[in-house]
């Protein structure tokens, strides 16, 4: 299902902490990168916090630029961002600013502290109601992110903390990108609170897409590349699988065959190859052969990689003795991750997904890029 765009923000010390152990909020932004803030919260459709910052820092969680609100009015969106929280307990504090400021708002907790939750927020009277949703006996971050996303229609999601909502979106491979602004400060209290928790994260090197001094902090933007595990897909899923559809505009245009891209990326986010149809003059090449040509057989990386291709990959053809969904097996991947299921404009019956599911590999379909892979095959389709 889709999710929104899961921009992660945070403010860090030198020494790797969100705040102090003191009792006030501890601020590592100058004005500055605080305005950059706002600017990044005026492009969100929704703004998230988890409970424990609700707590500590009483934040309001406003676009405090009026040219900013106006310009969202203008473009016919609310004037303020969607405010989100999440709570398990449902332990909420009504007086809260959060509450009191702002636009609608929407709780995502457990059923049971749904119950509290709504007990708790019974008495707010200022008009905008609080939206309280339960995901199930547990938080489940990805039933969240598909309410916000097929409900509420957030298409951008902000989260602005605290660590521990942090952790969990990292861990689980669902923010597309973290910005970070590193103040020129240390906290040096091992008791306070850190941005990532330990634990078990993708695995890797995350992809470095700007760094820029605002004021006397430097801001820090990665985006995640390591794919997704088995048949959950991860953000890194749809960055590649983006890729694999723009590869596809490179094909030479075709009125018999299909234009398809395809990328090849290993666990740990390094891409090993990538092509496309057509490719280098040879007429009949697919994209996923193309690409897969490119890499040693020997490489000890195919047997946990996952091949993108904007197109499911062919389980028959009559231009080569073996169909793509066989080279992939063959080549040892066991994951794919694709757009387009194939239509019977060539083939009919085609069922590269099913043949590779029969011998045990994963296939995970991302029908939102599905318009994309088609953009090249109009003509076909
Ligand atoms: N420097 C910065 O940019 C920045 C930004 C934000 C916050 N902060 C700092 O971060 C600190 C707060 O961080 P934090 O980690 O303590 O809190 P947090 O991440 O803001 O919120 C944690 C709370 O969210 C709820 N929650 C999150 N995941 C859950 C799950 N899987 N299941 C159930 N409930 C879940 C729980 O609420 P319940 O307890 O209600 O169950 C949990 O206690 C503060 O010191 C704050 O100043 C710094």
């Amino acid at each position: 299902m889709p999710h929104p765009y899961v921009l992660l923000s945070a403010a860090v010390s030198l020494d790797g902490f969100l705040d102090d152990t003191g009792p006030e909020r501890l601020l590592l932004s100058g004005p500055a990168d605080f305005d950059r803030v706002d600017e990044v919260r005026a492009s969100s459709d929704a703004i998230l916090v988890g409970a424990g910052t609700l707590r500590s820092d009483n934040p309001r969680l406003l676009v405090n630029s009026a040219r900013r609100r106006a310009a969202r009015v203008a473009d016919g969106r609310p004037e303020y961002p969607l405010k989100v929280t999440v709570s398990g307990s449902g332990d909420l504090d009504p007086a809260a600013r959060f509450w009191h400021t702002g636009g609608e708002k929407i709780v995502y907790t457990t059923d049971q502290g749904a119950a509290r939750a709504t007990d708790a927020l019974r008495g707010l009277d200022d008009g905008l109601g609080v939206d309280i949703v339960s995901t199930g006996p547990e938080l489940d971050w990805r039933v969240l992110l598909e309410h916000l996303h097929d409900v509420r229609g957030v298409r951008r999601l902000m989260v602005e903390g605290g660590g521990r909502v942090h952790t969990q979106l990292m861990r689980e491979g669902l923010a597309d990108e973290l910005q970070l602004a590193v103040a020129p400060l240390f906290v040096g209290e091992p008791d306070a609170p850190r941005l990532f928790g330990p634990g078990a994260y993708p695995p890797g090197r995350m992809r470095l897409m700007e760094t820029r001094a605002v004021g006397d902090v430097v801001l820090i933007r990665y985006v995640p590349t390591a794919p997704g595990v088995g048949r959950l897909a991860a953000s890194a899923d749809r960055h590649w699988l983006t890729l694999a559809c723009e590869l596809a505009a490179l094909c030479p245009p075709s009125e018999t065959a299909f234009s398809v891209g395809a990328v090849v990326v290993a666990a740990d986010g390094t891409e090993l190859a990538r092509g496309y149809s057509r490719e280098g003059g040879d007429s009949v090449v697919h994209a996923e052969e193309a690409a897969l040509a490119k890499i040693d057989p020997a490489d000890p990386r195919l047997g946990s990689a996952t091949v993108y291709s904007s197109l499911e990959p062919c389980a028959r053809r009559a231009s080569r003795p073996a169909p793509c969904a066989r080279l992939i097996l063959d080549a040892g991947v066991r994951r794919v991750v694709t757009a387009w299921r194939e239509p019977d404009t060539f083939v009919a019956g085609a069922d590269g997904h099913g043949l590779l599911v029969a011998e045990g590999a994963d296939v995970v379909v991302l029908p939102e890029y599905e318009e994309r892979a088609k953009e090249p095959n109009r003509h076909l389709v």
